[in-house]
């Protein structure tokens, strides 16, 4: 038997060794997963003993860490706007800046909700079903196509649906960008690959050797699929309809341009808690 505080400070010793950068707190939050623990636990019983076999879990997932495979990923779960979401080698790990494009488009799915009794969503490479779910949770008159080309990602983000209660609402489509599309919808959200090609070997380990690689392959400049999806976009949208996309940091002016000749306006943008402009809307000009 181990005690909980020598089980925290034993993770912590060996992920600060490992060079992890956030290694006390990469170290709480495997021990609290894996021993069923909280905070106050280790505040109000330290001492408190830890069975074998999650000492155990433990030592695994450390050794996982140190060679520096995501907490969340070794979890295989990762929270995103208040929604616990299943992980897999096919999807991408959702990211807080992610919630920007959320927070850009709720309220225009509720006004659409409002005027119309529901509304249309596409979400074009939905990875976990993040940004879909994440709107279905919070708005219950709308509905979703969500594609991936990863069957694998669409496999993951059916169960996330399913152990959210919101399968119902949403419809999985396995296609290339709009290829395998043929309805129009009031919106159109996507947070697709953005990173320039000759960019993904500098990238922290966390993210080049765990997250898929067409998860962030965007091209030789990062921007090839805002071209496809700027060019596809309009037929596939309602009179009225916008189209909503996560972008890199930097990225704003190319990608408005790349709309621009689309014949949309941008209509709004979004910033990430860093205050990086993180999402864009764009309606019809
Ligand atoms: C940056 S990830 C975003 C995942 C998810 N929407 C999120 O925000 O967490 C991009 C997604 O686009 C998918 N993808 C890449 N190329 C695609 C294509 N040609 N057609 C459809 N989806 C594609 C990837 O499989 C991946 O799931």
């Amino acid at each position: 038997m181990t005690t909980l505080a020598a089980l925290h400070r034993i993770a912590r010793a060996r992920l600060s060794d490992a060079g992890i950068v956030d290694a006390a707190l990469d170290a709480r939050i495997l021990v609290e997963d894996l021993t069923g623990t909280t905070r106050t636990d280790l505040l109000a019983r330290p001492e408190m003993d830890v069975s074998a076999e999650a000492a155990e879990k433990l030592a695994l997932a450390l050794a996982r860490r140190e060679a520096g495979e995501p907490v969340h990923r070794i979890l295989g779960a990762r929270e995103f706007y208040g929604l616990r979401l299943s992980l897999s080698p096919d999807t991408l790990e959702p990211r807080p800046d992610t919630e920007a494009l959320v927070d850009l488009a709720l309220p225009f799915v509720t006004s659409v909700c409002e005027e119309r009794g529901a509304c249309r969503l596409l979400d074009l490479g939905t990875g976990t079903g993040a940004i879909p779910l994440a709107i279905l949770s919070a708005e219950p008159r709308a509905n979703v196509v969500a594609t991936d080309i990863a069957p694998g990602a669409l496999e993951t983000a059916r169960a996330n649906a399913k152990a959210l209660g919101l399968a119902e609402r949403v419809e999985f489509v396995m296609s290339d960008w709009f290829g395998g599309v043929d309805s129009v919808f009031d919106l159109i959200v996507s947070n697709p690959p953005y990173i320039p090609s000759a960019e993904i070997a500098s990238l922290a380990v966390e993210v080049r050797s765990f997250d898929p690689l067409r998860a962030l392959d965007g091209g030789a400049d990062g921007l090839m699929p805002y071209r496809t999806i700027a060019r596809d976009a309009g037929g596939h949208l309602a009179p009225g309809g916008a189209v909503m996309v996560e972008i890199g940091a930097g990225q704003g002016p190319d990608v408005a341009g790349i709309f621009a000749e689309q014949g949309f306006r941008q209509a709004g943008s979004r910033r990430d808690l860093g205050g990086h402009e993180r999402a864009l809307s764009f309606l019809r000009q």
